[in-house]
């Protein structure tokens, strides 16, 4: 259904068509074979190409190639800033749960603080996982993005609270919010009412994740009306590639009939084990369908993330110097060298 979501409308991309998620079967006789053909389903996909086929350049000697197949740039130290607002809003979206937008909002995050930049998080699932993984908890809150979105006498100032990371707040949400969903419904401009609470926040802060929930409905689409960006996180696994079709058509609709400004930040690989054919059949997969948009930073699966949840704590804070923190801190430089203010 979802490639067909949107009858008759050409994106002008070819992300909605995805290739089969089957693999050849073995000894399938191919009338002729390309180097690709000839592997069988239990030989990893190599990202080296054979020395003799490959391009002898002195660049491409001398560039490693990415865990997503491709030469691995370095990303430059971001510039300090010495004043701070005009923030780009970024949501973390992806409709299947599990695949890292909550563990991305808040390491991300927290890189970018490190990085000097004010950051605010903003929790826009009823399940509070974001909160919670700050260290908060649920029914010690007064008051939730929910009174924000509902009830015009609560200011941003009052929910704000600080994330435990210097530089870096957090809008908080709990079980209340899913309520908002329904009430929603019955507002005027009722999908622009997330950006019209975050209006006030802009000027303070240089960068704002907005964690959403894994649905498609109106809060997700509340929070892509109020983003500049969308940053996709998608597991490493084959099922994960199904619903990128009827996500890319909702931030299509999104930006065709509400947010002309909405673009496709990126697409992240998470849970990436290099290890498994699995792992990497699903990145060629993800950069032939995405191309660019794919982010060269990886996060490779790691116990240290669930670890830091129970801390309540982001990976950078919890275990500063281990691989998820680094991948994390990098992925940031990557974010920021994409921006058109940076
Ligand atoms: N790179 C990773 N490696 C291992 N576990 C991870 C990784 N990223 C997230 N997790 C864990 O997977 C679970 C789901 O991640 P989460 O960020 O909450 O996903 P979502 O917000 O998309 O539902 C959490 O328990 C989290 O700690
Ligand atoms: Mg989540």
């Amino acid at each position: 259904m979802s490639g067909a979501g949107f009858p008759g409308h050409d994106t002008g991309s070819s992300a909605p068509q995805m290739p089969p998620l089957v693999r050849p079967p073995h000894q399938t006789p191919h009338p002729g074979p390309t180097p690709r053909d000839e592997q069988t389903v239990t030989q990893p996909i190599p990202f080296e190409r054979p020395l003799e086929t490959r391009a002898t350049t002195t660049l491409e000697a001398e560039t490693p190639l990415g865990p997503t197949g491709r030469p691995m740039p370095v990303f430059p130290e971001p510039r300090p800033l010495t004043e701070h607002g005009g923030a780009r809003v970024i949501s973390l979206c992806n409709q299947k749960g599990g695949v890292g937008k909550t563990t991305t909002t808040i390491n991300l995050g927290a890189s970018l603080a490190e990085l000097g930049r004010k950051v605010l998080l903003v929790d826009f699932d009823p399940q509070g996982s974001l909160s919670v993984g700050l260290g908060l908890h649920p029914h010690e809150m007064d008051l939730t993005i929910y009174n924000l979105l509902m009830d015009r006498e609560t200011v941003l100032d009052e929910v704000v609270v600080p994330s435990g990371i210097e530089g870096m707040d957090l809008l908080p949400s709990n079980i209340d919010l899913s309520a908002a969903e329904v009430q929603l419904v019955h507002e005027v401009a009722r999908e622009q009412t997330l950006q019209r609470v975050l209006a006030p926040a802009l000027e303070h802060y240089d960068v704002i994740l907005i964690d959403c929930q894994p649905s498609l409905g109106l809060l997700t689409v509340n929070a892509l009306t109020a983003s500049d960006g969308v940053i996709v996180p998608l597991e490493c696994e084959y099922f994960a590639l199904r619903g990128v079709a009827l996500l890319k058509t909702t931030i299509d609709k999104v930006r065709e009939r509400l947010n002309p400004k909405l673009e496709i930040e990126g697409v992240l690989g998470t849970m990436f084990d290099g290890r498994t054919l699995h792992s990497r059949e699903v990145m060629e997969r993800l950069v032939s369908a995405w191309g660019d948009k794919v982010f060269h930073t990886v996060i490779r699966r790691t116990v240290k993330f669930s670890d830091a949840t129970v801390a309540g704590e982001p990976i950078t804070a919890y275990a500063s110097s281990s691989t998820g923190a680094d991948a994390y801190r990098q992925l940031a430089k990557e974010v920021l060298t994409r921006w058109p203010a940076e």
